[in-house]
């Protein structure tokens, strides 16, 4: 099968991580032909790594998708750079694949909803976290039904930022809503993923601890009713000193009919059923697991195989987690996800 050509959006950053993966572990199936970054000097030395000429790197998005001979398009640039790139790769004709969230706002989000109905080309959302060996374990057991009934599911990410510029980059400590944007949205997701029904009612709050190094809220907390009865509750801490559970370690709890499933790390599992020791074990590996995964179900795709379970028109259920979690900290009232994405 030939290879795709892939006209990539950003060189550094989670970007430089894309362009380590696909050309370390998809070389067969993709291979980079453009690259867009606004840094001169990321420009320079990812495109000498890549073999790309002048006429191969650009600065800016409207040439880039104008002259640049493409089969897809990959976004990993910050979010409020998204929609131009993903909406302008779509009206070129080019599937795409981009960094989560969607967009910095909804009407952007929407905006690159309607591209990718309007061109009907495949769009993927990367939600990395889902492959992971213990995410998929719980979905396991809630789908063979082994524990009963699902009542709830607790989420909880603690990360220790309190320094300036801890969160990789100093915009993340500046913007509005780092917490919501950045991270509760890996979250928000999760929990759609683990109880296995999308968010109907959000409410809660959110805050900004005197000690935090982010200049909005670092902090908040936040309880869900999913569609299927389900309900959930998010933890998420951007300013946490004592007990953190960090990118890839986030602690997920499911209240089962018949027991509780705890997952922690990758793929740590423990089990704990009425009247039975404590049983904890490695879930399964996955053959791609993260980012990995989501590359190749997105080739598979473009191949021909089904669309990525994260396409856009079902992550802006996650993306508009986000929007109602902001909503209804600045006004306090509980939010229907229907009504913001109607
Ligand atoms: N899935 C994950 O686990 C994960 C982790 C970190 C970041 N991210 C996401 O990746 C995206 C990028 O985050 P980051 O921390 O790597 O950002 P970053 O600030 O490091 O920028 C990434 C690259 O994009 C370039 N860039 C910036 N603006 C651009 C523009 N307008 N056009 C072209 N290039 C531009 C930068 O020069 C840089 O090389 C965000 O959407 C973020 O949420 C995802």
């Amino acid at each position: 099968m030939a290879r795709h050509r892939m006209l990539m959006f950003g060189g550094s950053g989670m970007a430089g991580r894309w362009v380590d993966w696909i050309t370390g572990s998809f070389g067969d199936r993709a291979e980079i032909v453009g690259l867009v970054d606004v840094a001169p000097d990321v420009l320079e030395s990812q495109g000498e790594r890549l073999g790309l000429d002048s006429s191969q790197r650009f600065t800016d998005t409207a040439t880039a998708l104008a002259s640049c001979e493409a089969d897809f398009v990959g976004v990993a640039t910050p979010p409020q750079f998204h929609e131009q790139a993903v909406v302008g790769a779509l009206e070129a004709g080019m599937p795409v694949i981009t960094e989560k969230p969607i967009a910095d706002t909804l009407e952007s989000a929407r905006r690159m909803v309607d591209a990718a109905d309007r061109t009907g080309l495949p769009c993927a959302v990367i939600q990395n976290y889902r492959y992971e060996p213990n995410k998929q374990e719980v979905v396991r057991l809630r789908e063979s039904g082994e524990l009963g009934r699902l009542q709830h599911v607790i989420g909880r990410y603690a990360c220790d930022y309190r320094q300036p510029s801890s969160w990789g980059k100093q915009w993340r400590h500046d913007m509005d809503f780092g917490l919501l944007f950045e991270g509760s949205v890996h979250h928000f997701d999760m929990l759609r993923f683990l109880s296995g029904g999308d968010c109907e009612t959000l409410v809660g709050f959110g805050w900004n601890p005197e000690w935090s190094s982010f200049r909005h809220f670092s902090s908040g907390m936040y309880l869900m009713k999913m569609s299927n009865g389900v309900h959930t509750f998010y933890e998420g801490n951007s300013s946490a000193a004592g007990i953190t559970n960090c990118w890839h370690n986030e602690y997920y709890r499911a209240e089962f009919e018949e027991g509780s499933v705890e997952v922690w790390g990758t793929d740590q599992v423990a089990i704990t059923r009425v009247g039975q020791d404590h049983e904890t074990y490695r879930a399964p590996t996955l053959t791609w697991d993260n980012h990995q995964h989501l590359f190749a179900e997105f080739l598979d795709w473009l191949d021909g195989g089904p669309p990525s379970a994260t396409r856009i028109q079902d992550n802006i259920q996650s993306f508009a987690m986000v929007i109602a979690a902001v909503q209804t900290t600045t006004d306090g009232q509980p939010k229907q996800i229907s009504e913001l994405i109607a």
